[in-house]
Parts: C-alpha cells; structure tokens; sequence
C-alpha cells in the first residue's frame, strides 16, 4: 500500500495535486449544460460533479467552482432559472471538451466548438443537437459552501429527451447503449461497460 498524507497532497504541484484529487471521487456524470444569458446569447459548458439529488421530487445538483473561475453558466441560470443538461458520446468529446475553454461572455460556445444548438418550446435554453440524452432543468437552489467558494446548484427535471427508447422494463436507464461517456480527472473520458444489476437489497 502506498501512503499518501494530507501534508503531501499539500506539498504537490497544483496541476499535479489537481489531476490527483479529481481522479479520486471516482468516475462522473459528465455532461454539457446549456444556458441562455439575459442579453440572449447562448453558452455551453462541460461539467461532471453532478449528482442525483432524489427522484420525487426528480431533482439534480452540480457543484459550480467559484463564480471568478466559471462565471457564465451559473450567472445565466440565476437569471433565467432554467438549463439543459446533455449527455456526451464519443463523437462529440473533443467539442466537449473545448466549452471549458475560458471564452468571454459574449461568445457563443456552441459556435465556437463546433456544436448545433436544439431548441425547444417553452424552454429558453438551448439543448445539444447531436447529444442522444438531454433534459430541461429548473433551478430549485443555488448553495453557496463557504469552505471553498463553490456552489451547489440544485434543479427540478422539467423533461427528457431520449434519442431512442431503451428504457428496461423497469425503468433503468442502460447508459451505455446510448454511448453515454463517463470521466475521470479533468481530461479523461470513458465508455462504460455493465458488470452486473442486483436486486433490491434487504437485511
Ligand atoms: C471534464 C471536465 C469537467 C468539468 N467539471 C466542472 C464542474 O463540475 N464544475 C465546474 O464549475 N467546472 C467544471 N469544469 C470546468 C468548466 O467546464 C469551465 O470552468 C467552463 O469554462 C465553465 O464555463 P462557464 O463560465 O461558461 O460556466 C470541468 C471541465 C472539464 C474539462
């Protein structure tokens, strides 16, 4: 066993200390979250810190870095109160990958990656073309935690979008034959394969 003490962690370089502590929480929910700001342009950024917050109501949360670092989607969503979220496959990684690119409020990221836009109806945010999972979120809360100046953003699912339906009888959601890419670290993406489902677990 190598250990590995928080003085050391301390001591590393920043990017190395980076990729290290990203890779360790395990694989994520990668997704891309489209928004539309007050002055209508639209924006689109990666982000993988998200989690299922409860089903009924259906809710999602994702975690903002401080508002200096990844300052457009969270702003857009306090002014509009609503965002898409969108699954990743692999033919539009590299695209992905690039809304994390620091542009300026008035580009429009999905221009600028490479990336179309769908819009829908009674949603004011854009969703992604090509993406084979996406949903309409409303914002529920923003929750600022002070230790380190991010925000847990928290959303009502409005609707979901599925390219196909390959829903199992029961309701599961079978990612993988949606193509839907997980990642590790800050640059690292992943196809899924399932090892197994169980039942229900009981004492
Ligand atoms: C794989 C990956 C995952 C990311 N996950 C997050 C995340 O969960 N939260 C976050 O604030 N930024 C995350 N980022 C960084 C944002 O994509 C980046 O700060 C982006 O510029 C934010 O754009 P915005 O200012 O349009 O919101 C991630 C970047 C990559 C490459």
């Amino acid at each position: 066993m190598i250990t590995i003490t928080k003085a050391s962690i301390q001591s590393w370089d920043r990017f190395y200390r980076a990729n290290f502590i990203n890779s360790l929480s395990g694989f994520k929910s990668v997704c891309l979250i489209g928004t539309k700001s007050n002055d209508g342009i639209p924006n689109l950024a990666i982000f993988s810190n998200i989690v299922h917050l409860g089903a009924d109501p259906a809710m999602i949360g994702f975690i903002n870095r401080p508002k200096a670092a990844a300052p457009d989607t969270i702003r857009n969503i306090e002014e509009t109160g609503v965002y898409t979220m969108n699954h990743i496959h692999p033919g539009i990684i590299e695209q992905a990958h690039q809304t994390s690119a620091k542009y300026d409020a008035s580009v429009n990221e999905f221009e600028a990656v490479g990336l179309d836009m769908l819009w829908r109806e009674d949603c004011i945010a854009p969703f992604v073309k090509d993406s084979h999972i996406q949903y309409q979120l409303s914002l529920s809360e923003i929750i600022p935690i002070p230790s380190n100046g991010t925000f847990l953003v928290t959303g009502y699912i409005e609707s979901v979008y599925l390219e196909k339906d390959d829903r199992e009888a029961d309701g599961f959601l079978p990612l993988e034959k949606y193509q839907s890419i997980t990642s590790l670290g800050i640059d690292g993406y992943y196809l899924a394969e399932r090892v197994m489902r169980l039942a229900y677990a009981r004492p």
